[in-house]
């Protein structure tokens, strides 16, 4: 396989090769793609300046990603499988797409979306179960160019809201509802309430997945299997620029507000190619299985463009890993011999939980490679991946990247980079991570901790926010001159490996998604009886961390305050999503300020983590009794 790294001496030749010569070595792996014009330049570049960040890579080089994909696969693999689609209920029958399929409906929807007015430029919200059709309808934007917004189906109403409204989607494209083991979610409903507030939505696009009654707004909704009657699957790919926006994809921040993380054409094309096909190794002939959600950028980058550009043949799973039971992901593997499983460490910690016997009894002979992303892995549950599901004899790669990096950035290469458990190890070629201080210093050799940063543009890199370039610059570019701030704290040990430690801002890793503790706060106060709220993340055994809630209410009877634990979860729930909901509500009288008013969260970290012992300096509080007052109730919170 062309651009594949075969030994560990070929790692380090081609790493020292990336950063003496960025543009050789990206243009050499580009060549390999199919252009329809090929670029002036490889990168055009800048951290600082008026219009940072200013990143172009492939300058003027014209393509379509779908090409790469399709045309350019389909010689040699029209006829094998592209999508095995694995249903929730596994009584239900499983979907195979090849590739010429998968590529004939992908251009049939394409077609179908121009049916309806959907150009070049648009933006297309999409919410949908993991479905085949979501594959298809990304892709299927793509072709003709529009820009595609994936929501997570697990966010609510509100949530939508403020994502298609930030993106001024024209379609929104949903099915009637979503399985998640024996819960069913209607989506479409979910829909109706956010288009209430989404002026810019011309259609919903509805497809027919659980076949319930659902209201119908003629002239708006529009059945996906009316919309594509009769339309015919010839179609040419649209003329990209390489910078032409492919997605945009929200995650949280340290604000109130999800940032639309951009991604253009060219440069994700080809960093998602090179890293998926390196990381894993992935051979002709494996089955590649990646357990997220494609409303992540793991999905995104992992189960779809990555995996389909390479010509790899992908699994997709609608369901939970718990459901019918916790085997499940087990039988899957066994079922469709996956040599390859990529998944979340919350997954594998809820699964240790489960006990062994849901693996042993299974045939997992097929699997080869293992892989973890989303959050840090604890050794525990690394050495329990290894021995129990691996069986010692595949390789683990913990794979740190972000939603912003659009690809894989510090990771071993399976089978070729020695690992050592809870390390990320080495970056890829191309990659450029420095350690610095608070101060902006670098922090050179080994052995050495600090904030994690990237030197030097990569193509998978963001481009912009959406809407608010600004934005961009001050939250990745602003921190420390010249370099891309990642924030997260990482380690460099004696033999130059990197050990990711976590989130040093206020953004929560929660099962390897990431919330903000200003998202959630926001969502708090929206409760009637909420004065204020501070959010913080604490240790927590199967989600990494939990989100332990210091809340300050209006005065209240004894049942009002009997169930306003209940109301503030649900009140989450509402504004953003289940997966916001805090673990641990503590009602406090006042919350530990500074003179100037600015909650001391620090102190509040230490509080959740349980060890109020060493507080460090609390001179500046405004009002240490809060303090003590907090710590006592932390107690009792603790022994409930
Ligand atoms: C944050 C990014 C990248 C896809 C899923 C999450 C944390 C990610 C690792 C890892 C330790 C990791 C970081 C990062 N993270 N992978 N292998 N080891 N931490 O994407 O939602 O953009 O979150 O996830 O804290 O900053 P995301």
């Amino acid at each position: 396989m062309v651009n594949k790294i075969t030994s560990l001496a070929e790692y380090f030749r081609k790493y020292q090769e990336s950063v003496a010569d960025p543009d050789g070595f990206w243009g050499n792996i580009a060549e390999t793609h199919f252009w329809q014009k090929k670029w002036d330049q490889v990168l055009d570049w800048s951290f600082e300046g008026k219009d940072a960040p200013r990143v172009n890579w492939f300058v003027n080089g014209k393509l379509n990603i779908t090409e790469n994909i399709f045309e350019r696969n389909m010689f040699m693999r029209k006829d094998q499988v592209a999508i095995i689609w694995e249903p929730n209920d596994p009584k239900d029958p499983e979907v195979k797409l090849t590739y010429g399929e998968l590529f004939d409906k992908v251009k049939q929807f394409a077609n179908a979306l121009k049916k309806i007015g959907v150009e070049k430029g648009d933006r297309v919200a999409i919410y949908l179960p993991m479905i085949p059709e979501l594959a298809i309808a990304m892709l299927a934007c793509a072709r003709i160019g529009a820009i595609h917004s994936i929501v997570f189906a697990g966010f609510s109403a509100s949530a939508l809201a403020d994502r298609v409204i930030d993106a001024k989607a024209k379609v929104v494209i949903t099915s009637d509802a979503g399985f998640r083991g024996n819960k069913t979610i209607p989506l479409k409903a979910i829909v109706d309430e956010a288009l209430e507030k989404c002026p810019s939505v011309e259609h919903t696009i509805v497809y027919k997945h659980n076949g319930d009654d659902i209201k119908f707004k003629d002239n708006h909704d529009i059945w996906w299997h009316d919309l594509i009657k009769g339309v015919s699957s010839e179609n040419t790919a649209e003329v990209m620029d390489a910078e032409d926006m492919l997605f945009i994809l929200y995650t949280s921040g340290s604000t109130g507000k999800p940032k639309g993380v951009v991604h253009t054409t060219g440069g994700y094309m080809v960093y998602t190619e090179y890293t998926f096909k390196n990381v894993f190794q992935y051979n002709d002939g494996d089955i590649y299985w990646c357990t997220a959600d494609i409303g992540w950028v793991t999905g995104h980058s992992y189960i779809v463009y990555g995996p389909l550009l390479t010509g790899a043949t992908s699994v997709m799973f609608e369901g939970v890993p718990t459901w019918p039971d916790a085997g499940r992901f087990w039988d899957i593997v066994d079922k469709y011999k996956i040599t390859h499983f990529y998944t979340a460490p919350t997954a594998i910690r809820a699964l240790v939980a489960q006990g062994d016997q849901w693996v042993t009894g299974h045939d997992l002979s097929s699997l080869r490679v293992l892989g973890t992303v989303g959050e840090p892995i604890n050794e525990e549950a690394w050495r329990w991946y290894h021995d129990v599901v691996g069986k010692g004899k595949c390789p683990i790669v913990d794979t740190w990247w972000q939603t912003e990096t659009g690809g894989i950035m510090i990771s071993p290469l399976a089978g070729i980079t020695p690992t050592k458990p809870s390390l990320a190890t080495l970056p890829l070629p191309g990659i450029q991570p420095v350690l610095v201080d608070p101060e902006g210093n670098e922090l050179k050799g080994n052995a050495v901790e600090g904030i994690l940063c990237i030197k030097y543009p990569w193509p998978g890199m963001l481009r912009t926010t959406y809407g608010d370039h600004q934005r961009c610059f001050q939250t990745y570019f602003s921190a420390f001159r010249g370099l891309y701030l990642t924030g997260d704290g990482a380690k460099r040990d004696e033999e130059g490996y990197y050990r990711i430690i976590g989130r040093i801002d206020d953004v929560i890793n929660v099962s390897g998604h990431r919330i903000g503790t200003a998202e959630v706060e926001d969502a708090i106060n929206q409760h009637p009886k909420v004065v204020e709220s501070a959010v913080v993340g604490y240790p927590h055994e199967i989600k990494g961390s939990g989100i332990y809630a210091y809340v300050i209410c209006e005065e209240m009877s004894d049942t009002d305050l009997a169930n306003i634990e209940n109301e503030i979860k649900a009140t989450v729930t509402k504004f953003i999503g289940p997966i916001a909901k805090p673990d641990k509500i503590q009602i406090v009288s006042g919350l530990p300020k500074t003179r100037s008013g600015k909650i001391m969260r620090r102190i509040l970290r230490k509080i959740g983590e349980g060890d109020a012992t060493n507080l460090g300096d609390t001179s500046t509080l405004l009002d240490p009794h809060v303090v003590e007052e907090i710590i006592e109730g932390a107690k009792v919170e603790v022994k409930r």
